[in-house]
């Protein structure tokens, strides 16, 4: 009998790859999304991809007697992918407490539902935000966990805190905590992929989105860092990647190999690239000129982060494969489908 897996968030960016590595996994999907971020044509992209429709439905992981009403109508879900989250580090200083109500009553809500409707497992997608400026790189799990620079990063902090107590209160709940690098990249067919509202906080979508024409110029923040090139330096991995450390995730946990009732892993390749490196790879595989100029840091950035993934990789049997220019270039492809180019 095929497991089914609920996907919160499903039509969002890391959602609708894992539904998709999911589905070509041979697990079924059901999807819950608000679409606050994303549109119900995700689950058509995600047919053309797996030949198969994953069920949506659409409301708010706030609304807990809704969530209940789901329980009940599929009381076979056996591990549930939490992605549903509101994740622009920038306005979550302006809305903290939008944040703070939305990301952590769904996680609440679901977690309730776990208890009340028997539904044992639960990964979560967390994020490297809680790790701050680490003292030691690259940085392992056991790092310690550095006050938050933003309402959002709390939300992830808080966010695990409530998971782990939760697992220690019910003895048959079990999760996993995925804390996240940089995921950048699309879907190799350019169906799925990062589609922001309005103007992108994060680089790469800026990056497409100034190649296509979107945005005059990208602004690299700051080039005066502690580092080679001066630039910041990040962990970006390819989101397909990282859609398939869920599905061994989820495996994980169904099949009872995990170690701990709580455990937690690093997603990253372990290898830190910069601002500008970013921009060479974009620029040698589209063969294209980004007009881009240097400006002042942002503020709260971290200056250079990148993950020990070993845990995961002799844990979870997980690595990444992708490299830095097949995740630009499928950026660039998904770019220029949306856009019609
Ligand atoms: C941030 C969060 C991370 C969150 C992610 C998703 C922190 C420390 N990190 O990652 O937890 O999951 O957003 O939203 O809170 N850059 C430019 N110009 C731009 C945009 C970015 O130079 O227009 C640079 C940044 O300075 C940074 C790098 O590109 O060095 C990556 O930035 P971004 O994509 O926003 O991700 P993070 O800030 O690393």
């Amino acid at each position: 009998m095929k497991k089914k897996i609920l996907v919160t968030g499903g039509t969002g960016y890391i959602g609708s790859h894992t539904a998709t590595e999911l589905i070509l996994e041979g697990y079924d999907v059901v999807i819950i999304d608000n679409l606050y971020n994303s549109g119900a044509e995700v689950a058509d992209r995600i047919e053309m991809i797996t030949g198969t429709k994953p069920p949506l439905e659409v409301f708010d992981l706030c609304d807990r007697e809704r969530l209940g009403t789901f329980f009940s109508e599929h009381n076979d879900v056996s591990a549930i992918i939490h992605f549903a989250a509101y994740k622009a580090v920038g306005e979550s200083v302006n809305k903290p407490l939008e944040y703070y109500r939305n990301n952590l009553l769904s996680l609440i809500n679901l977690l309730d539902c776990m208890k009340q409707f028997a539904v044992p497992f639960m990964v979560f997608s967390s994020s490297c935000t809680v790790y701050g400026q680490p003292e030691k790189l690259p940085v392992s799990e056991d790092s310690p966990i550095q006050p938050a620079m933003s309402p959002y990063g709390n939300t992830k902090q808080i966010g695990e805190e409530i998971i782990r107590d939760t697992v220690a209160s019910v003895s048959d709940i079990k999760a996993i905590s995925l804390r996240y690098f940089n995921p950048i990249g699309a879907h190799p067919s350019a169906l799925i992929g990062e589609l922001p509202r309005g103007v992108p906080e994060n680089l790469v979508p800026f990056i497409t989105q100034t190649a296509c024409g979107l945005r005059d110029e990208l602004k690299v923040f700051g080039n005066d860092y502690d580092t080679p090139d001066g630039s910041c330096i990040r962990d970006y991995l390819h989101v397909v990647d990282l859609a398939k450390a869920h599905v061994v995730a989820v495996r994980r946990l169904l099949a009872g190999t995990n170690k701990m009732n709580y455990e937690i892993f690093n997603l990253g390749t372990g290898r830190g690239v910069s601002v500008l490196e970013a921009i060479s790879s974009f620029e040698r595989v589209t063969g294209l000129k980004l007009n881009y100029t240097i400006t002042e840091r942002r503020p709260g950035d971290i200056e250079k982060i990148w993950a020990d993934p070993s845990l995961a990789n002799r844990e979870l049997g997980w690595r990444t494969l992708s490299t830095l220019d097949d995740a630009m270039r499928t950026a660039w492809e998904w770019e220029k489908k949306i856009r019609k180019m």
